[in-house]
């Protein structure tokens, strides 16, 4: 397997002249990973790095495209301070995106930041929500009918811990793997689902296949064992992107990282052929969406 993850060397988040093998590496599924982004933490947002921050009773912490915080505790003045430290790196990471990739930036759309103070190794949740697992991304309440998954994360450890990451096979080699064994999809099933809330619009047949590919891989046990993978360090400092839709992952350990996430409509990538939806319409011989 060539390596997944493609180390840049660039110490500025405008990266000055758009690199189009970066970018082709992007679209392809790779990781990349800048290693010298600079992202200061004040004397005072120190306060903000323990685990007690996040409320027990949500998955994350984070600030939605309408600037508002959701998923801390704290008083008015912690909450506030958390609340602009989040935003400041949602800066960071649009210039970072607007500029390593161009032709995006007027078709991106800014889905929420998040900030995750918990230590992964220690989270204990059902093998469909375990990250730990190599997965590519897909929402069972939220269909997108295609549309691209873009993350930027950023460890902010402050004590040196690496985020360890697994990183998989191709997404062509998992669609060739995956797609047989996918239940049929039903038309019907997607109505009820959505007719009873528990999606927020209809399911179409591409959400179900992303859902069944993300559900087998991260049931497959073997699979996640054997089958092509590295782990990577991304250390304190790190900053990395990807197509988490596409890119296959898993999160092993660390603590305390920042994440952006981005939808972008598969229409505004360089290479069309390369999204899943293409990749899936292409191996099922029908036009998904
Ligand atoms: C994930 O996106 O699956 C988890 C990433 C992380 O927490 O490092
Ligand atoms: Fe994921």
């Amino acid at each position: 397997m060539d390596s997944p993850v493609i180390t840049i060397e660039n110490s500025n988040w405008d990266i000055h002249h758009p690199n189009p093998e970066w970018i082709r590496a992007l679209e392809s599924g790779k990781v990349l990973h800048f290693k010298q982004l600079p992202f200061s933490i004040s004397e005072e947002e120190n306060a903000l790095f323990n685990s007690g921050i996040q409320n027990p009773k949500s998955r994350n912490i984070s600030v939605g495209a309408d600037s508002v915080l959701k998923g801390a505790v704290g008083d008015e003045q912690t909450l506030q301070l958390l609340k602009h430290f989040i935003l400041r790196y949602r800066e960071c990471s649009t210039r970072l995106i607007n500029s390593l990739v161009p032709n995006y930036s007027k078709r991106l759309k800014v889905s929420p930041t998040s900030f995750r103070p918990l230590n992964i190794s220690q989270r204990k949740q059902s093998w469909r929500a375990d990250d730990r697992r190599l997965h590519v991304d897909a929402f069972a309440t939220r269909p997108n009918y295609g549309e691209r998954i873009l993350r930027v994360f950023r460890n902010i450890n402050p004590e040196g811990a690496p985020r360890v990451w697994r990183v998989g096979d191709s997404f062509e080699n998992i669609a060739q793997q995956f797609l047989p064994r996918i239940k049929p999809y039903s038309h019907l099933k997607a109505m009820a689902l959505n007719t009873i809330g528990l999606t927020k619009s209809f399911r179409s047949e591409y959400d179900h296949m992303m859902l069944q590919i993300h559900d087998g891989m991260k049931a497959d046990l073997d699979y996640q064992k054997n089958s092509p993978q590295i782990m990577f360090d991304f250390m304190p400092g790190d900053t990395w992107v990807c197509f988490s839709d596409q890119t296959s992952h898993a999160a092993m350990g660390g603590q305390y990282m920042l994440e952006q996430t981005y939808n972008l409509p598969v229409d505004a990538l360089y290479d069309y052929q390369s999204s899943p939806l293409a990749i899936l319409s292409s191996k099922t011989q029908r036009k998904l969406a």
